[in-house]
């Protein structure tokens, strides 16, 4: 199986690539599965069928699901639900329906990366195609596990004494119900689930498209989105460049566009080298339905096989007396390491990554740390214990 995850800034077109990653999969005889974790209708609209939670097949060998948020969160997170209910009844504020839960940021994204795991677990997908949400939610979001993890390890016990032992001060102060233990085991149920999310995302068969117009803003972003993904450990294998002028018949309007466009793409094949970067022109008319999306598809990939395994490493490798960590486009200024017991703290811009060293290089001191040619290295001192 195969998982492909596309994403962008707001806008780029990529839904649009998604869907006709798609419709290419499907055509060549996958059974493909392509699901959005955007509320928003679009995957729908650019396929050109009405929208379903459950998987509708939308072409030969075609299946769309949008995640109904309301439907999953009834299954997740039933008994937090029914806490928050709780909580929030004693508050006053009876009558809470699920739908006020969905507003909790990033709820909705959450919900449709576990559904996910449930269709990538059935067997029954050749590739599934994701449509992510715009860069910074995605990003936060794929992080989220993995900081989760490291909050529910270190902060959960204490956090659980600490509730226990509050628990009658908190009721008599705001009347308010505290998370008993079938609370916390839902919490820890739905933890779980996404740290299996991200193995499954993280892993062997999955691989991020990063989605682009070649404008500088966009560029720009695209180029830290970069750096943050391969420090969360989600491997990149290619960059589309959408939307780009042809120079055929350019009147002086479109010509400094082309212009324009041509020397923002220069710097995105040298930027973002060695990933390939697949240029889709700027069609006529909006590419919507199958025939449309698999035109567009075709002039995407050209002869490459958008379904191979990726090419590229994991981005985070240990050795005997070693961490690396692939940092492309990484600032060294913008980049901060701390040590904290068996963790290695990594900052890179606005965002951080805990990871937890293996038990070898755990009770080692480091020797040293350098970023060269997008690579992070720390070396660890041989031997002995610190
Ligand atoms: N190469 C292209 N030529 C012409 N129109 C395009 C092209 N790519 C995308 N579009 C159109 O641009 C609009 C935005 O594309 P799309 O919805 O795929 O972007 P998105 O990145 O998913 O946006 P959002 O961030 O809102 O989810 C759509 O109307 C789409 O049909
Ligand atoms: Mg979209």
């Amino acid at each position: 199986m195969r998982i492909l995850l596309f994403t962008g800034k707001g806008g780029v077109g990529k839904t649009t690539a998604a869907a006709a990653t798609a419709t290419l999969a499907a055509e060549r005889g996958n059974k493909t599965l392509v699901v959005s974790t955007d509320t928003a209708h679009s995957l729908a609209d650019a396929l050109g069928v009405p929208p379903s939670a459950e998987p509708v097949e939308a072409a030969p060998g075609l299946h769309l699901q949008q995640v109904d948020t309301q439907k999953s969160l009834e299954r997740h997170w039933g008994e937090l639900r029914d806490y928050a209910g709780n909580v929030l009844a004693e508050l006053g504020l009876d009558e809470v329906t699920a739908e006020e839960i969905t507003v909790l940021p990033g709820a909705e994204e959450i919900l449709a990366l576990l559904e996910l795991r449930e269709q990538a677990r059935t067997g029954r997908w050749d590739v599934i195609v994701v449509d992510c949400a715009p860069t910074a939610e995605t990003l936060r979001l794929l992080a989220l596990p993995e900081a989760l993890d490291w909050h529910v390890n270190r902060l959960l016990p204490t956090g659980r004494r600490m509730l226990r032992a509050l628990s009658p001060v908190i009721r008599h102060v705001a009347k308010v119900s505290v998370p008993e233990g079938e609370v916390v085991s839902a919490g820890e149920r739905l933890h779980r689930g996404l740290l299996e999310v991200r193995a499954l995302l993280t892993g062997d068969d999955a691989s991020v498209r990063l989605v682009l117009t070649p404008e500088a803003v966009v560029v720009a972003e695209a180029r830290r989105t970069l750096t943050s993904l391969s420090l969360y450990g989600y491997r990149v294998d290619a960059v589309i460049a959408n939307r780009v002028f042809p120079a055929e018949g350019a009147d002086e309007w479109r010509l400094g566009w082309v212009e324009a466009q041509a020397r923002q793409l220069a710097t995105v094949h040298e930027s973002f080298a060695p990933l390939p970067v697949l240029t889709v022109p700027y069609l006529p008319a909006e590419p919507v339905g199958t025939a449309a999306l698999s035109g567009l598809a075709a002039r995407m990939y050209g002869d490459r096989d958008p379904f191979a395994r990726p090419g590229v490493e994991p981005p985070l490798r240990f050795t005997t007396d070693e961490l690396a960590l692939s940092l492309p486009l990484a600032d060294r200024d913008d980049l901060d390491l701390a040590r904290k017991g068996d963790d290695i703290i990594v900052t890179a811009g606005s965002y951080r990554r805990v990871i937890a060293l293996p038990a070898a290089l755990a009770r080692r001191e480091i020797s040293s740390a350098a970023l060269r040619d997008g690579r992070l290295r720390v070396r660890f001192e041989a031997g002995g214990a610190k």
